[in-house]
């Protein structure tokens, strides 16, 4: 049972992030998957975030540490970054379970690139990487499987980057899901041959991000909701009457989720911790 609700849980998680990069290419032309990087200098608006993503994109690769050649980018969504690397002159292989991103990156790099479409918990390889890359992937990762397959696709002394968003132990919720909790990382690490060489707090370049979406839903998702079941309701006031009945619960609960106001920078700041972690395979 367990299994079963794991498993519709990732495809939903999925199918959200395949919506979210058409929607995304579509209306504010963004080529990423990733939260942007908000320095002081870029005003926050959503005009500003592809700019905002390639500043994060940026930040990441200037954490890789010299001598690095090969990388495996796990979770590669569009292949953005994998792009960006293999401009570089890094030789780079992707992991996506998603069929529909593994195509926008297969269009985007050709035969630049070897892509595993599997998820990573599944991966078999016989080669060996220099650094693993989990930009913002990390947390749709098996966490144990994860850990354990990275420490055996490592190359001694080899690296393992990733950028993405914990939860932190407070009390409550923000409407917000995912990242694991960072006390758990932290605890769990411990296990692997890893040694910390980096960990930097970026809460506060990344909050900025839910503000953008907080004003899109207040400005933009709530009144086409609202317009929507208002005319659905006048065209079948007896259909809306008995949906509305039968699924006010579920109804409720998205309301409160999407548009309760909780999803707030302020709120990702106290309720989520976004790190960079550089690890270094130890022997
Ligand atoms: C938020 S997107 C980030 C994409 C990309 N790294 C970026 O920074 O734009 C999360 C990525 O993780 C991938 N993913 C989800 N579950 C995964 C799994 N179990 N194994 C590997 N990748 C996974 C998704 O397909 C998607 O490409």
């Amino acid at each position: 049972m367990v299994n079963v609700k794991k498993a519709k849980n990732s495809i939903s998680r999925e199918t959200g992030l395949e919506i979210a990069s058409i929607c995304g290419k579509y209306f504010l032309n963004l080529e990423s998957l990733h939260y942007g990087y908000w320095t002081g200098e870029l005003e926050v608006n959503i005009a500003n975030l592809r700019t905002a993503q390639e500043e994060y994109t940026k930040f990441l690769i200037s954490h890789i540490p010299a001598g690095v050649k090969t990388i495996l980018d796990v979770g590669c969504g569009t292949g953005q970054i994998a792009k960006s690397l293999l401009d570089m002159g890094y030789d780079v292989d992707c992991v996506s379970p998603s069929g529909f991103l593994t195509e926008q990156t297969r269009e985007l790099l050709g035969d630049r690139t070897n892509i595993y479409q599997c998820r990573y918990e599944q991966l078999q390889t016989e080669k060996r990487y220099d650094l693993i890359l989990f930009a913002e992937s990390f947390q749709y990762i098996g966490l144990e499987q994860g850990l354990k397959n990275t420490v055996r696709l490592l190359n001694n002394d080899s690296y393992m980057l990733i950028c993405d968003f914990f939860k932190k132990d407070v009390k409550g919720t923000m409407g917000l899901g995912g990242g694991y909790k960072l006390s758990k990382f932290y605890d769990l690490i411990t296990k692997y041959p890893l040694k910390l060489v980096k960990d930097l707090d970026i809460t506060s370049e990344t909050s900025p991000n839910i503000d953008i979406l907080d004003d899109a839903t207040k400005n933009v998702g709530r009144p086409v909701v609202h317009s929507a079941l208002h005319l659905f309701s006048n065209r079948h006031p007896i259909a809306f009457k008995l949906l509305e009945w039968k699924y006010r619960k579920k109804l409720n609960k998205l309301n409160d989720k999407y548009f309760g106001g909780d999803r707030t920078g302020e709120n990702f700041k106290k309720f989520k911790s976004y790190r960079l972690f550089l690890y270094r395979k130890t022997t």
